[in-house]
């Protein structure tokens, strides 16, 4: 089983539930990222696993953005998007550029290779 398979059955709005994790890790590090992320603008981003868009519904504020996920039922956002494989964006995005590729929260769903 891939580690993304098992968000296969889960809602957006199960996945979006706070969880004592939430207060660990996201709160302390949304401190760090939202700032960051709102100096963004005028660019065109791939949000790579963006699940329910969490990050990606600032982002669009004031850039364009663009999705990957192997779960894209999770995003409600109306923004396009990819279902695919992270280890496969350039089969994905074919010729499509992109100023930045931001990843939250996913990269810990790969193997190691
Ligand atoms: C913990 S969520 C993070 C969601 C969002 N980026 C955030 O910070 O809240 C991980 C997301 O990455 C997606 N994902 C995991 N492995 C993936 C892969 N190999 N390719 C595409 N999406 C993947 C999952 O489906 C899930 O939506």
């Amino acid at each position: 089983m891939k580690n993304y398979e098992r968000y296969l059955e889960t809602t957006a709005e199960e996945y979006d539930k706070k969880t004592i994790m939430s207060y660990f890790c996201k709160t302390p590090s949304d401190r760090k990222i939202l700032p960051f992320i709102s100096e963004i603008k005028g660019k065109k981003i791939l949000d790579v696993g963006l699940g329910t868009g969490y990050y990606t519904k600032f982002l669009i504020n004031n850039n364009v953005v663009v999705g990957v996920d192997r779960n894209p039922h999770l995003c409600k956002l109306s923004i396009k998007l990819y279902d695919g494989d992270a280890t496969e964006l350039a089969k994905l995005v074919k010729a499509e550029k992109f100023d930045i590729v931001f990843s939250t929260w996913m990269t810990e769903y790969l193997d190691e290779e």
